[in-house]
Parts: C-alpha cells; structure tokens; sequence
C-alpha cells in the first residue's frame, strides 16, 4: 500500500452520516468550515438526515466503490467512522453478517486511508460493550476487555486493526468509546436507543414498558455532546503510547441513571404521563454501566447538556416533528 500525496486538506468523509449520531457528527464539520462527504448504505439510516451541504454518496463500506471514492476525491484528511451493523441481537444471531460489515468494513476504509495518505481516522467504538462485566464503577479505559457479544467482539477487534495499522503504516487514529447516546433523530424502531422509544410513546400517550425493577442503570450522554468530542479528537493532540487503550477515549457523562429514574425524567420533560408496565428482566442485561471521562476533560471536553435538558431537547424535537 504506496501512500500518495493527494490527499486534500479540510475535507472529511463520515461513514454512517445518514444515521443518527453521524449526522450530528457531520452537522458539526460543516458549521466548522470542513468540505464533508457522507457515505452510507441507507441500510437504517436515512437520506433526510444528511445535512444539507454536504455531499452524499450511497456506498456499502464493504464494497469497491470506495477506493473509487476515495480515487475519485483525491482522498480525505479526516475519515470519521461510525457506519456499524449496531444491533447487538443480530450479531448474535449472525455473527458473520456482523463482522463482515464492521470488520471488513474497517479494514476496506483503513486500506483507501493509508494509500491516500489519511492524516488521522477517527474510529466509533463502544463503552457499552467491549468491556463487559467490570468492577471499577465508572469503568476507566484501560479496564480488562471481555466483550459478550459478537458485536463487542467485532468492536474490539477494529481497535486492534486500528493499532497494527498505526504501528505497520503509521496511520494516526482515535477509538471513541460511547456509552449510551440520545438526542433528536435517534431511530425509536429499534432496540438501541431507550430514550427515543420512551419518547415516542409519551407522546403517543401509551404506556411504558419496564424490564425488570427497573433498577439497572445506564450512561446517558447527549448527541451534541458526543459531536463536540468528535470535533475535539479530530484535531487533538495527546501522548500515545503502544498500548491499545492509549488512543482510546470514554465518551460519557460517568453518571448513572436507572431505567425507572430516565422514565420519570422524560415524562417530567414532556409534561405528562403515561402508565409504567413492568414485564421479565431480559436475559444477559448488564446491571450497570458508566464510563470514566477524565481522559476526555484533560483534552478540555465536558458535558454541556445534562439529562434533564437533553431530554426537554429531544422531546421537542420529537413533538415539532424536526429533522
Ligand atoms: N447509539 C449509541 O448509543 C451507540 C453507543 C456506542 C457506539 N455506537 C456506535 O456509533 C455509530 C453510530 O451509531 P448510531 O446509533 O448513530 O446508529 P445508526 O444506525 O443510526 O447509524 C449507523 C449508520 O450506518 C449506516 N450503515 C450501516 N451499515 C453500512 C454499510 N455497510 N455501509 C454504509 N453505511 C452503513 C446505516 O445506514 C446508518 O445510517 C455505530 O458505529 C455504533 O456502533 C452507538
């Protein structure tokens, strides 16, 4: 893999910048100025969430069309990747269909950015499952890794691409680990993101299901927020060593908030209430989950949006029926 010189100076490609945290990612490049370049199969994601100015092009990460991208534009400085099969369930179900997107897809993206000379990439991982049952409450990074699921695992391993590629190429990148975002655009179809499905029925007036007591306790952090470290890590600069965890960043509050709490809130938020079903805990639930951020401060990253005014936000924007 010769690297060219080609690559163009403040121009970014996001993978996944049709869905919902990579548009926000995307929103934010543009109003910095970035010539951006969104890429995404519209496999969940959606066409109207691409930000107006920015240039869309339809592609599966997997597949040949983006080295003809890549040929095509000369390469980019940043490659910012969030595109990802996200459903932990389906990658249990198939596992190869998961890795074949997020780890074929990974190594399709880091082959165009050595050859067109990326300067750095900046690569979407999961606090949520590449560690698993920890002990150390919030969990810092360089925790022990014990992923569950072939998901976590699938995340885990792009990490360890991500390293063997910094340390045979010399490709710089960053491993952005989220804990659990929410914000406007955040699909309520699927079973990621508890925040949107919560929202939608409040405002659909229908009653709320709890698995469990309801007592198990999430990281709840705020699109915008997560945008803003995106940002942050495009550009920072920070001592890294050969370990993996030292390229590694908790994109988090550290605050935890239980189910039945995060249920109040919104209800709070939106100004009315709707009936709370309990049903069966869901087998293989971690209990808890809250990451350490002090990694992320110490480059001058903090949390603008607490949980209360995330919520408001997001329940706006799902009432006004925005973008
Ligand atoms: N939502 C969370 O709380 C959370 C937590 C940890 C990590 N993440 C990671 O953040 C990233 C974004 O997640 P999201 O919540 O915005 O999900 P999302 O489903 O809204 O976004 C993923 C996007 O990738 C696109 N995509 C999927 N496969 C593709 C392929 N083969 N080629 C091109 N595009 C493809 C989808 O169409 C979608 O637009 C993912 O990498 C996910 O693993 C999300």
């Amino acid at each position: 893999m010769a690297k060219s010189k080609t690559t163009r100076k403040k121009s970014v490609l996001v993978t996944g910048g049709a869905g919902f945290i990579g548009s926000h990612v995307a929103d934010g490049y543009l109003a910095r100025g970035w010539e951006v370049t969104v890429v995404d199969d519209l496999s969940s994601g959606k066409r109207e969430n691409v930000p107006d100015g920015a240039e869309f092009v339809e592609l599966d990460v997997c597949g040949a069309g983006l080295r003809e991208l890549f040929g095509r534009r000369g390469g980019f400085e940043l490659v910012n990747h969030h595109a990802a099969q996200i459903d932990v369930r389906l990658s249990v179900a198939e596992p190869r269909l998961d890795a074949r997107i997020n780890v074929m897809g990974l190594l399709n993206i880091l082959e165009c950015a050595v050859e067109y000379g990326t300067r750095r990439v900046l690569f979407i991982s999961s606090g949520g499952v590449v560690y698993g049952d920890a002990t150390e409450r919030p969990i810092p990074e360089t925790a022990a890794k014990q992923p569950e699921s072939p998901y976590g695992v699938s995340k885990l391993a792009s990490e360890y691409y991500l390293r063997a590629f910094n340390r045979l190429h010399g490709l710089d990148y960053v491993a952005l680990r989220y804990s659990n975002v929410y914000g406007p655009r955040q699909d309520p179809h699927g079973e990621a993101g508890v925040v949107a499905i919560f929202s939608r029925l409040v405002r659909e007036s229908r009653p709320i299901t709890i698995f469990g007591d309801g007592e198990q306790t999430r990281d709840y952090v705020y699109v915008g927020d997560v945008a803003a470290a995106n940002m942050l890590l495009s550009h920072a600069d920070f001592a890294a060593g050969a370990k993996l965890d030292d390229r590694a960043f908790n994109v988090a509050t550290g605050r935890e908030t239980s189910v039945n709490e995060l249920a109040d809130l919104l209800m709070e938020a939106a100004g009315r209430r709707v009936p709370m079903e309990r049903a069966p805990a869901r087998l293989g639930e971690l209990e808890w989950n809250s990451l350490r951020t002090d990694k992320l401060r110490n480059l001058g990253w903090e949390v603008a949006v607490d949980l209360k005014d995330g919520l408001a936000r997001t329940y706006r924007a799902l009432a006004d029926g925005r973008k």
